[in-house]
């Protein structure tokens, strides 16, 4: 197993891959970003997000580590590995030849990582990496649409709107039924971007709401 930087002539698959929702499995965020976006965020040499690529000895690309950091140094490690090639001791190889990258070439006091409780084969990849359990992030909003809509997690989702000033909610149905379900529940008076043409919102549709309405 080798880890490699990723580079110009891997951002097609990697970009693939990132919004992918059979390689993110069940429990890492949906993503839909676009691929210029994602080309940007690996191109760039000053962001401290950086992303490696698993090659195996013969050349194939069986996934990628990624690691960003969350506090003064410290940072936080990321892996998702192709499903064909899951369950084969891969992911705790590259796991562990991450973190004694980081150790030996960062100046950092502690590297991290988050799985979902029921990330069973994550967990597993952590410990035998070395990772020792600390505790586990409740309240933590789940990363799966289902998981918000039902059962809404009023209390987290009122703790956390009600310190917003203004709650703008995009979704692509016609009678902004988020909005409204949120209003009828939490008394939050959301304001409502709606799309009915059956595209993705792209960030600039966004980004002038939040302009209109700031
Ligand atoms: C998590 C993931 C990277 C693990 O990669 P992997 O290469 O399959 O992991 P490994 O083969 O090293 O297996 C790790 C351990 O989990 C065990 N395992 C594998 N599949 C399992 C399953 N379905 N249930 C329980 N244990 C399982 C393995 O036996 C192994 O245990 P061991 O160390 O005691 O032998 C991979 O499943 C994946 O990409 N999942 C989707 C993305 C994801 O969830 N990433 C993690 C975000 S925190």
């Amino acid at each position: 197993m080798n880890l490699r930087v990723v580079e110009k002539e891997d951002l097609p698959l990697f970009a693939e891959w990132w919004n992918n929702l059979e390689v993110a499995g069940e429990y890492v965020p949906l993503r839909q970003d676009r691929r210029t976006e994602i080309e940007k965020r690996c191109d760039d040499p000053n962001s401290e997000n950086k992303f490696f690529i698993m090659e195996k000895k013969d050349g194939s690309k069986i996934g990628f580590v990624g690691h960003f950091p969350t506090a003064e140094k410290l940072l936080e490690i990321g892996f998702v590995l192709i499903p064909s090639e899951r369950g084969k001791g891969y992911c705790t190889e590259a796991a562990k030849i991450m973190v004694d990258y980081l150790f030996l070439s960062r100046d950092v006091v502690r590297i991290q990582a988050q799985a979902d409780t029921r990330n069973i084969t994550s967990q597993k990849v952590l410990e035998s990496s070395d990772f020792k359990r600390e505790g586990v992030v409740r309240n933590k909003l789940g990363s799966r649409g289902e998981e918000l809509l039902n059962p809404l997690p009023e209390a987290q989702l009122s703790k956390f709107l009600k310190e917003a000033k203004k709650v703008l909610v995009p979704e692509l149905n016609y009678t902004s039924q988020f909005a409204n379900l949120l209003r009828a529940r939490l008394g939050i008076d959301a304001i409502s971007l709606a799309k009915t043409e059956g595209l993705p919102f792209t960030p600039d549709e966004i980004l002038r709401k939040i302009e209109e309405v700031a």
